[in-house]
């Protein structure tokens, strides 16, 4: 393998070096205390940048992933290994101009083990799911190699790997951060092996609904049949571009760590809860409406769907035993706002759906954020001095809001008391892509000598 920063020969996501490397930069870094000679090459149309040294090489890639809000929930495995559920779910991958996870991954020879650091701190990489993402990545490397299929680049299978992983939003808060965190490693791992093609069914090994983050727009899980669970994969159903007015706030009520994960959580409902065996039932005939309101841009049964699907999931972790509740007396007031604006004006404009955690999302039209959000700023006012302000600077984050007045007729329809500082921030966002991969070598969130940059 000729690794000379000119005229190489080795592929990286799927093209040869040889055929558009260009050398960017040089740059000098120390390394096992002594100062060595570093060139950084980007590659052009691909994200694989990799430094190198006489005896010293390394691949790095950094990659972003989304997060998924489903409005056909997951809840329940008949596989906890494998993770296979028991019902197909759908979702809506956001914009990841709001929310994100970014990964690196690195591979050198020089790396001792595979290390991984989360939003500033090392985590054990031995924790199993981490385990079979690296191990199934890895043997879908050797496969496509040893068949000489695909692009699978000639980075060494033995190398050992550094991942460095940030999310731009509250971990665990029921913001799907496992989904985007999982998808974006799996990617990112797939690009560094030079992998393409199907990898959501790796993903979804990571976390169940991560499998869905891998796709942008609007995405089903099918639950498949196979006990390999090589058809519980995800499918792209419409990509971003196809309902450009939907938009989506995600109310963050409350910005702390859930009490019950998920993946415990509905451990038990499968143990306990009599109404998720009859949810399972029901599932596969809610898809098709769903998928086919999502084709036809049917805002009224897209939103009366999810908002049901919220529900019954929520009632569903109710009727576990011991109960889990997720929600919270800010999320069921937004659950009773939300009901009440819609009947005021006879339809439904706008729809709610609770993950694991009790952050409202909100699915909405373009053409009704400005109301809406003035109607949740009446009642859920935000705190204008205090320390609170000092965390949260700003109310509004991500697309812009433009302050409209609310009708006297609107509110006496409402009629809610309203509870100051109840939601901590909105952040408007849209519908957004699958994962990407990030060309600027400057962002890789590892240095030249493979370590987290701060
Ligand atoms: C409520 O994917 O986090 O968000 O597969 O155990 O990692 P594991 O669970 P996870 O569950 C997500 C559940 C949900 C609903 C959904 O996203 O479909």
């Amino acid at each position: 393998m000729d690794l000379s920063p000119i005229g190489g020969s080795f592929t990286c996501c799927g093209v040869p070096a040889n055929q558009r490397g260009v050398v960017v930069g040089h740059m000098r870094g120390v390394r096992g205390g002594r100062r060595r000679r570093w060139r950084q090459r980007q590659v052009n149309g691909c994200c694989c940048s990799w430094a190198m040294d006489e005896g010293s090489r390394m691949w790095m890639v950094t990659c972003t992933a989304p997060v998924n809000i489903a409005v056909i929930k997951y809840w329940g495995k008949r596989d906890e290994e494998l993770i296979l559920p028991i019902n197909s779910s759908l979702s809506v991958t956001l914009h990841q101009d709001q929310l994100k996870s970014t990964t690196t991954v690195a591979a050198s020879r020089d790396f001792k083990e595979d290390r991984i650091w989360l939003n500033g701190k090392e985590e054990n990489i031995n924790h199993p799911r981490l385990q079979t993402c690296l191990r199934e990545i890895r043997r879908l490397a050797r496969k496509r190699r040893t068949s000489g299929d695909g692009n699978s680049n000639t980075l060494s299978l033995h190398h050992k790997v550094h991942i460095c992983s940030v999310n731009n939003f509250p971990t665990a808060a029921g913001l799907a951060s496992s989904a985007a965190g999982y998808a974006c490693l799996v990617y990112a791992l797939a690009k560094l092996h030079g992998l393409e093609g199907e990898l959501s069914e790796i993903a979804r090994q990571g976390s169940g609904s991560a499998c869905r983050s891998m796709y942008g727009g609007f995405v089903q899980w099918m639950m498949g049949v196979k006990e390999d669970g090589s058809d519980s994969i995800a499918q792209q159903i419409e990509p971003e571009t196809h309902w450009s007015e939907l938009r989506v706030l995600i109310l963050v009520v409350s910005a702390e760590q859930k009490p019950i994960g998920s993946t415990a959580g509905m451990q038990t409902s499968v143990k306990t809860s009599p109404l998720l065996k009859y949810r399972t039932e029901i599932v596969p005939e809610r898809m098709k409406e769903m998928i086919d309101a999502i084709k036809r841009q049917d805002f009224e049964t897209f939103g009366q769907l999810t908002m049901k699907d919220s529900n019954q999931f929520h009632a569903t972790c109710l009727d576990t035993f011991p109960p889990i509740i997720y929600l919270n007396d800010i999320s069921k007031r937004i659950i009773n706002l939300v009901h009440r604006y819609n009947s005021h004006f006879g339809e439904t404009r706008v729809a709610y759906t609770f993950d694991a955690g009790p952050n409202a999302v909100i699915y909405i039209r373009e053409q009704h954020v400005d109301e809406f959000v003035e109607v949740v700023k009446h009642y859920f006012p935000p705190e204008e001095n205090g320390e609170h302000l000092v965390f949260f600077p700003r109310f509004l984050k991500g697309l812009p809001v433009n302050s409209v007045s609310v009708s006297e007729h609107l509110k006496s329809s409402i009629q809610m008391d309203s509870i100051k500082s109840g939601i901590q921030y909105i952040i408007n966002t849209q519908v957004g892509p699958g994962p990407q991969l990030i060309q600027d070598a400057n962002l890789h969130l590892l240095g030249e000598n493979g370590f987290p940059k701060q």
